[in-house]
């Protein structure tokens, strides 16, 4: 299936994932005008009212740009701002909209309506047949290793699966930080590579030095998976659990009762800000730099990967 219009003019299949706390304006306008998709969660713009302000902005100063950007909903049930949300997004006609931790058709009605298209980011295919019956336009298949919370399932099962019943937009997440790696999901049956953690080591983002610094420092042995700090399975940085008085290897399970994504609780910036979201691929991530240079960077390595494909396989 050809891929929808706003996806046609990207410089590299690369939709940027949105973080908590980390995403803001200044991240998703520097993404969007470097050719890929940039996004943040409508949660970041606080209180609610700064979500029109946000949009604004980035309306304005993404216009005329190839790539779209996206806003990120939470729809879970302890979200108190959804319906408030959804009509600040109605009013600015956004693009795209990612949603997470549960598929609504009443949301996704409420997107088709003004135009706009749906992600919805799963980490198993029973999840995924759900979101599509709902009314999902695509998918963003959430595989293991991924920074936040993630999946446990390897990028190759979810993606056989999904891609035997499903011919949409397809993404794929999950340690994704080199060109190479992109090539690798285009390969495998996705669209898309869907990046979060390489842009927390960018100056644009809304993230201290120190956790730059550590996904610079670190590596895949210095992920850590627990549902600990949001009551749902998550990767984070190991230093900072360490940093938080806690003992990294001995962590006791998360309270599943306990899961509020709304406006407080789990998905409340404590959590977030102390213990910080890492994917397994900031082994990748050799320095702090600009998204733009970091794009740059990402395209020569997905052309460079390319062609050394076609020599090694003789094709091309
Ligand atoms: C610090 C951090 C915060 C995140 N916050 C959110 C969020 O608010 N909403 C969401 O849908 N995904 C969130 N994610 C997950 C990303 O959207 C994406 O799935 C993930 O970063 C991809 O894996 P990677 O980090 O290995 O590239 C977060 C990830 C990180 C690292």
């Amino acid at each position: 299936m050809p891929l929808p219009a706003p996806f046609q003019s990207l410089r590299l299949p690369v939709i940027a994932a949105p973080m908590f706390i980390v995403s803001t304006p200044e991240l998703v306008i520097a993404q969007v005008r470097s050719g890929i998709v940039g996004s943040f969660p409508a949660l970041n713009a606080r209180p609610a009212s700064q979500l029109d302000e946000w949009l604004h902005r980035i309306t304005e100063e993404t216009q005329g740009c190839g790539a779209p950007f996206a806003v990120n909903l939470i729809v879970h049930r302890t979200n108190a701002r959804l319906e408030e949300d959804l009509k600040t997004l109605e009013k600015w006609k956004v693009p795209l909209v990612i949603t997470s931790l549960g598929a609504n058709a009443d949301v996704n009605a409420a997107v088709h309506g003004w135009g706009g298209l749906v992600l919805h980011d799963v980490i198993n295919d029973r999840f995924a047949r759900k979101a599509v019956e709902k009314g999902a336009d695509g998918l963003i298949a959430v595989a293991a290793g991924a920074g936040g919370h993630a999946g446990p399932q390897s990028p190759f099962a979810l993606i056989q699966e999904i891609r035997d019943w499903f011919d949409g937009p397809l993404a794929l997440s999950g340690s994704i930080a080199c060109g190479r790696s992109i090539l690798a999901a285009q390969a495998m049956g996705a669209d898309f590579a869907y990046i979060g953690t390489p842009w927390i080591a960018t100056p644009e983002a809304n993230a201290v030095d120190d956790y730059k610094q550590a996904i610079v420092d670190g590596s895949a042995a210095d992920i850590v998976y627990s549902n600990l700090f949001t009551g749902v399975h998550g990767n984070y940085l190991r230093p900072s659990i360490v940093a938080a008085g806690m003992d990294p290897d001995n962590l006791p399970e998360g309270d599943k009762s306990q899961m509020n994504f709304g406006s407080g609780g789990n998905m409340d910036a404590k959590a977030w800000k102390d213990i910080w979201g890492a994917g397994q691929g900031i082994g990748a991530i050799h320095a702090v730099e600009p998204v733009a240079d970091r794009v740059e960077a990402l395209l020569a390595q997905y052309q460079a990967a390319r062609e050394d494909l076609c020599a090694r396989t003789g094709t091309g």
